[in-house]
C-alpha cells in the first residue's frame, strides 16, 4: 500500500482544516452539478466530468475524474474512487467531496506539492452523491431515515451482488430487482480498475472495513468476516480513525458498543448483504459523522 493512497484516503479528514474556495455548506443537486460543470470545463488538463447513468428519477449520477490524464488510465497510476450520500439523507460526505476537489484543483493550480503529488501519481473518481433523489426527500422532512432509500424505496446499500452468492442464494437480489443507481455503480466497476475505494456514510464514527457479509464460515474469526487483505484494511482503518479529531477515541452513544480504536470489520459490527462494499477492489465503508 503506497503511501500517496494512504494519503489519499484521509483526505476528507484533513481537508477541513484547508481553506477553501467553495462554501462549506449543504448544496442542493443542481448546485452539485453546475459546481461540477464549471469545474470540468475550467480545468480540461486535469478533470473530466462523466456520468455513470442516472437516478430513477433522472438526475444524471456525476463523477469527476481528476488526474493528470483525466480521460484515460494511464499503465501503473491507480484508479481511486470515493463515492457519498448513497443514502440520501447521509448528507455530510456530498459536502466534503465537493471541498475535495476544490482543494485538489486549487492546490494543483497554487504548485502545492501535495496536491500535485497526488494528481500527478494516481486517478482520482468522486461521485458526490449516488442517490440525488433520496437526498431531495430528506430535504423536507426531518424525521429519521427520510431520504435513505431512492425512489423506490430500496436501500441502495442492500440492493448489490452478493460477493458469496453461491454460498447464501437466499440472500442474492434479483438481477431484476436492481435498481438504477447500482446498475450504473456496477458499470462503473466493469469500465475502471478501481485498487481502493472508500464511501462515506453518516449516522456512526467510525471506519469500517470488509467485509460486510459472510464470506461463508471459513474464514471467520471472533465474530468478523476475515478478508484476504485483513491486515492492509486494519492499517488503512486505524490511520484514518486516528488522523480524525475524535474517531479513534470510539466514543459512541450511551446506547451502543464503543469502537475500540474506532475501527471495525463490518460484519462483526452488524451483519449485511447487498452492500456496495462487496465489491472487494478496496476500502470501502467509512462512516464519518460529525454530528
Ligand atoms: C467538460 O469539458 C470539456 C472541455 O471543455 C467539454 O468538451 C466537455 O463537454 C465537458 N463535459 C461535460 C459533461 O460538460
Ligand atoms: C507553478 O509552477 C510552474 C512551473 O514551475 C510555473 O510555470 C507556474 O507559474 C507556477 N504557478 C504558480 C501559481 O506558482
Ligand atoms: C506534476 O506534473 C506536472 C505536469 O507534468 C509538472 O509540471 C509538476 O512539476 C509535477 N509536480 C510534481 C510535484 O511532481
Ligand atoms: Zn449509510
Amino acid at each position: 500500500m503506497s503511501s500517496l493512497l494512504l494519503s489519499l484516503l484521509l483526505l476528507p479528514v484533513l481537508l477541513l482544516t484547508l481553506a477553501s474556495t467553495l462554501e462549506f455548506r449543504y448544496h442542493s443537486n443542481r448546485e452539485v452539478e453546475q459546481y461540477l460543470l464549471q469545474m470540468n470545463t475550467s480545468n480540461p488538463d486535469i478533470a473530466h466530468l462523466y456520468s455513470i447513468g442516472q437516478s430513477v428519477r433522472g438526475q444524471q449520477l456525476w463523477v469527476l475524474a481528476l488526474g493528470l490524464s483525466p480521460r484515460r488510465h494511464t499503465v501503473g497510476i491507480p484508479e481511486f474512487k470515493y463515492v457519498a450520500n448513497m443514502h440520501g439523507n447521509e448528507v455530510l460526505g456530498r459536502v466534503l467531496l465537493l471541498q475535495l476537489i476544490d482543494d485538489l484543483v486549487g492546490g494543483y493550480r497554487r504548485n502545492e506539492t501535495w496536491s500535485q503529488l497526488l494528481l500527478n501519481n494516481t486517478r482520482i473518481h468522486i461521485l458526490p452523491t449516488m442517490n440525488p433523489d433520496g437526498f431531495d426527500s430528506s430535504n423536507t422532512d426531518c424525521q429519521y431515515s427520510v431520504g435513505r432509500f431512492n425512489e423506490n424505496g430500496v436501500d441502495l446499500n442492500r440492493n448489490f451482488p452478493d460477493a458469496f452468492a453461491g454460498l447464501k442464494r437466499q440472500q442474492q437480489v434479483d438481477e431484476e430487482k436492481r435498481e438504477a443507481e447500482v446498475r450504473a455503480v456496477i458499470g462503473w466497476l466493469r469500465m475502471e480498475s478501481f485498487v481502493l475505494s472508500a464511501n462515506l456514510h453518516g449516522g456512526a464514527v467510525v471506519a469500517s472495513y470488509p467485509y460486510d457479509n459472510s464470506n461463508g464460515g471459513s474464514e471467520q474469526v471472533g465474530g468478523a468476516s476475515v478478508s484476504p487483505d485483513d491486515d492492509v484494511f486494519i492499517h488503512l482503518a486505524k490511520t484514518y480513525s486516528h488522523s480524525h479529531g475524535s474517531m479513534h477515541r470510539g466514543d459512541v452513544c450511551a446506547d451502543s458498543r464503543p469502537f475500540l480504536d474506532g475501527i471495525t470489520n463490518g460484519y462483526q459490527w452488524y451483519p449485511l448483504s447487498g452492500q456496495h462494499a462487496g465489491d472487494t477492489s478496496g476500502f470501502h465503508l467509512v462512516s464519518l459523522n460529525f454530528t
